[in-house]
């Protein structure tokens, strides 16, 4: 996690109390209101029976004054009575809190989850991974305890209150009036001391993070570090940060120290009071030891059910900063979805019932013959644009292939065509029909696409070649493993295609990784395949090989293919040389190399290269 996203994680949060943002969390509860009635209804009678017990502590004590063995019988019974309840309903809320606060947060985890899944690439361009998961983890755990804890705690709190007042009141009112008086200030030294203490609790989080962060990126980058001789800078630098650790963890430290002994202060000032009013009053004999004592002990149980109040209080701003956080990626619009238009047609469709094997979820053709860039720009960013009206026609079944410079706009192409992204001006037609009047799901369940970094999943080699086709038998992964050369270095894998990939696949090597995704895209059978560098970390053996398969795999399909290993893509249909967002040439090798100009030159300069390094290591064999 970057310094970046801790800072999101831990900003403080300043705003005003935001109905709409309640309502909707509320919401959340809302399948759990059976379990939510009987949370409160549990701390309703827990508050009551905390409230008896100091009756029942008085009827024993004053009992055991007057030598009454009837009345101390009767007590005790009372006692063996309340204790086993106190303990159910103890039971009792802990497994609803628990169970209400896991429900809300696995439903808007889920939610969550589900939408994150919906999301355009241009929303993760903006979002780094670790914030969007400290609102999957931490925002919502916080979400789902406050509606659970929470409410319990308010619900236990207000009733203890309540009853011991009363309590209290039916025994002496001049005493009872004397120790509620302490309530006020125990309200406000908590007020002031809780919020100091969960800002200092942040802090030391904030703390934490950043620590963890150089931990974890001292680790991936051992191999930098060691290389460039950086050990002793790292460690001023981690040293920097402890400090900053020592001293958040000192700060809250002594806050919490202060707190809890002024609370405790405050209530023995109020038992103090009690004794010396309550005491002349026994010597007077208008009250009984018992109902002393019992006042006394009441004076300090006051202080708990507010130090539980004002802690669920101090929270709320964050838990809301944190519910408007999750509810502000569950409610952000795709940037590409499908039109309304769209949604009508596959609405139409859907209705008719028609299921013929030739037709799109819209109802339209299924199959895709001819694809046309048409004077399409587009820009990532307002302002900045990366192609300045690219047009380009994809005849049936052709090869194209795409050339140039880095950061020419080659990906961005197929970003396009894949609509990853939209164009901000232009149109791209499938078959004549402007691509945002057909489905979403169509297009891109039509598409194979390997990347030159892949993605692979943990799980076996198998499971992420299925990946591509849920139902394809182990026949068809194995063929399509051998189409792309892969299956010989999977047989030689430990497990052969049960062989687990680690994380992210990092157990192969990149250029395995390629060949396993390149055999996923194969069985998926895709209409349009797209290779973006998919081959750029395979050894030139290898890359030959799969070449020689591929041209089986593109029979009859539209193909884009991204190289900057010239040799590669000789055989592409069409070549375009890209640089600048335009294209510079195009036409196929013959043509390209006879006109003497850019890609002629690219190509004369790589190939000497590779003959030049292929002569070299022949001379050292
Ligand atoms: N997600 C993004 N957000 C903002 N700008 C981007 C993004 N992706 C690419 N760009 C910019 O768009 C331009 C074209 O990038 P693109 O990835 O299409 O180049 P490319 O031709 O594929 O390069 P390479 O050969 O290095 O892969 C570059 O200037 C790049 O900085
Ligand atoms: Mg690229």
């Amino acid at each position: 996690m970057t310094a970046q996203d801790t800072t999101l994680q831990e900003e403080e949060y300043q705003g005003r109390l935001s109905l709409p943002v309640w309502k909707k969390l509320f919401a959340y509860a809302r399948p759990y209101r059976g379990h939510l009635a009987g949370l409160c209804a549990t701390a309703a009678v827990l508050a009551v029976l905390e409230a008896v017990m100091p009756m029942l502590s008085r009827g024993v004590i004053d009992a055991a004054d007057q030598a009454r063995h009837d009345l101390l019988r009767l007590y005790v019974l009372g006692y063996a009575v309340v204790v086993p309840l106190f303990c159910t309903c103890i039971f009792a809320f802990i497994r609803m809190a628990a169970r209400i606060s896991t429900g809300i947060s696995h439903d808007i985890r889920k939610d969550g989850f589900d939408h994150l899944q919906t999301l355009s690439f241009s929303f993760y361009d903006r979002r780094a991974a670790g914030w969007l998961v400290a609102r999957l983890t931490g925002d919502c755990d916080r979400m789902s305890r406050t509606l659970a804890w929470g409410t319990l705690d308010v619900v236990w709190g207000t009733g203890m209150i309540i009853a011991l007042t009363a309590v209290m009141l039916s025994w002496n009112v001049t005493l009872a009036l004397v120790v509620l008086s302490t309530l006020p200030v125990i309200a406000w030294v908590s007020m002031v001391f809780q919020p100091r203490i969960l800002r200092a609790s942040r802090a030391i989080r904030k703390q934490n993070s950043t620590i963890t962060a150089a931990y974890s990126e001292c680790i991936s980058g051992v191999r930098t570090t060691k290389t460039l001789v950086r050990e002793d800078e790292n460690l001023r630098e981690f040293a920097g940060k402890t400090a900053g650790m020592f001293d958040a963890s000192m700060h809250n430290a002594v806050l919490s120290a202060a707190y809890f002994p002024i609370l405790m202060t405050i209530g023995s000032t109020g038992a103090g009071l009690v004794l010396w009013a309550g005491g002349v009053r026994v010597i007077g004999g208008a009250l009984s030891i018992g109902t002393l004592v019992q006042f006394m002990n009441s004076a300090i149980m006051l202080i708990f059910p507010i130090l539980e109040m004002s802690r669920v209080f101090a929270d709320l701003p964050n838990t809301q900063a944190a519910a408007e956080r999750v509810f502000g990626l569950i409610d952000t619009d795709p940037a590409v979805k499908d039109t309304p238009q769209a949604l009508a047609a596959i609405a139409a469709h859907r209705t008719g019932g028609e299921t013929a094997g030739d037709l799109a979820g819209d109802g339209m053709d299924r199959q895709i013959r001819r694809i046309e860039f048409r004077d399409v720009s587009f820009a990532y960013l307002e302002g900045k644009t990366v192609l300045d009206r690219f047009n380009l026609t994809v005849e049936p079944g052709q090869t194209v292939a795409l050339v140039g410079p880095t950061g020419g706009g080659k990906s961005t192409i197929v970003n396009l065509l894949c609509r990853f992204y939209e164009p901000t001006d232009g149109q791209i037609l499938i078959d004549g029909i402007e691509y945002r009047d057909r489905s979403l799901h169509w297009l891109q369940s039509n598409l194979g696409i390997v990347l030159q970094q892949p993605h692979l999943f943990s799980g076996t080699v198998r499971e992420n070649i299925r990946y591509g086709k849920l139902d394809a038998d182990d026949a068809q992964i194995e063929r399509a493993a051998r189409l792309v050369h892969a299956h010989d270095f999977i047989a030689n894998l430990a497990d052969g295609y049960d062989t687990d990939v680690g994380e992210g696949g990092n157990n192969l090597s990149t250029g395995q990784k390629q060949l396993v995704s390149f055999a996923r895209a194969v069985l998926a059978d895709p209409q349009i395949f797209v290779m973006d560098e998919a081959t750029s970390s395979v050894d030139t053996e290898t890359e030959k090989a799969i070449q020689n398969g591929l041209q089986a795999v593109l029979q009859g399909r539209i193909s884009f293919i991204i190289a900057h290993r010239l040799s590669t893509i000789r055989q592409a249909d069409v070549i375009c040389v890209i640089d600048d967002g335009r294209i510079l040439e195009q036409g196929d090798h013959r043509q390209l190399i006879a006109r003497r100009g850019r890609y002629y030159e690219l190509y004369t300069s790589q190939f000497t290269e590779e003959q030049t390094a292929r002569l070299l290591s022949a001379g050292d064999d």
